[in-house]
C-alpha cells in the first residue's frame, strides 16, 4: 500500500461528531498500551501521526485520519485500564459501542491484542459483540518482537481455538520490526470493500437452521 497522505481529520465523543463523509472506514481497538497508535503510525509510514505514549489510558476520543483522502482510520480510546477513572471507564462502553453498532461508514474493526496476554473478558465481549452486529474484523497480535516465533505460534493456536476462528484471521504485528505489516495492509483492504450486512464469523458449533417446511 502506497500511503501518499495520512492526516488528522477530528476527534469525536459521539456519532454525531464523526465527520460527514462517504469515504468506508476501519476501526482500531483494543486493551490500553496494547499498541494502537503505534500500528496505524506503523502502517502509514509516519513516527508520530498518532501520539503514542508509556502512560496508558492516552486516546480518550475517537480520533479520525483520512488516508489517501480514499478511507478513514479510526483509533478508538483503549479498554481495560484501571488506572482511567470510573467515570471515564464507564463512558467508554457507551461511546464505543454506539459509534460501533451506529456508524454506516465503519466497515470493519482492527482487535488489537498484546501477543504476550491470554485474552480475557474484554476481547472476548468485543469479538461476541462484533459477531452480534454482524461487523467483519481481524485480530492484530501486537509487540510479536517481545516473543519468539514459537511462542508466537502457539499463541496464534490458542486464540484461532479460543474464537473458533481461521488462522488467516490472525495478523502477528511488531511496530518495531515491522512484521506483519503488509498482510495488515492486505486484510484493511479486503475489510474496507466487505459489505456489512451479513456476520462474517460464525462459530463453527452453530450449524445453518435448515429451512422452513413447506406444506
Ligand atoms: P492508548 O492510546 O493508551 O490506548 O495506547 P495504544 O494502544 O495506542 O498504545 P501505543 O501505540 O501508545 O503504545 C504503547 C506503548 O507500547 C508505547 O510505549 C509503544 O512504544 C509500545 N509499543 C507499541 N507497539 C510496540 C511493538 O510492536 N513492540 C514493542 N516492543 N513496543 C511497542
Ligand atoms: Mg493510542
Amino acid at each position: 500500500m502506497i500511503v501518499k497522505s495520512a492526516t488528522f481529520v477530528t476527534s469525536a465523543v459521539k456519532p454525531g461528531q464523526c465527520p460527514e463523509t462517504d469515504l468506508p472506514e476501519v476501526a482500531f481497538a483494543g486493551r490500553s498500551n496494547v499498541g494502537k497508535s503505534s500500528l496505524i503510525n506503523t502502517l502509514v509510514n509516519r513516527k508520530n501521526l498518532v501520539k503514542t505514549s508509556q502512560t496508558p489510558g492516552k486516546t480518550r476520543l475517537i480520533n479520525f485520519f483520512a488516508i489517501n483522502d480514499r478511507f478513514f482510520f479510526v483509533d478508538l480510546p483503549g479498554y481495560g485500564y484501571a488506572k482511567v477513572s470510573k467515570k471515564e471507564r464507564s463512558q467508554w462502553g457507551p461511546m464505543v459501542e454506539s459509534y460501533l453498532t451506529e456508524r454506516e461508514n465503519l466497515k470493519g474493526v482492527v482487535i488489537l491484542q498484546d501477543i504476550r496476554r491470554e485474552p480475557e473478558t474484554e476481547e472476548r465481549d468485543l469479538v461476541g459483540f462484533l459477531n452480534q452486529v454482524g461487523l467483519p474484523f481481524i485480530y492484530v497480535l501486537t509487540k510479536a518482537d517481545k516473543l519468539s516465533k514459537n511462542k508466537q505460534f502457539a499463541r496464534k493456536k490458542q486464540l484461532r481455538e479460543r474464537f473458533s476462528l481461521q488462522d488467516d484471521d490472525f495478523i502477528v504485528f511488531s511496530a518495531k520490526t515491522a512484521q506483519g505489516k503488509d498482510r495488515t495492509w492486505d486484510n484493511i483492504m479486503r475489510l474496507l470493500e466487505i459489505p456489512r450486512s451479513q456476520p462474517n464469523h460464525q462459530p463453527d458449533s452453530q450449524p445453518d437452521n435448515p429451512p422452513p417446511e413447506t406444506p
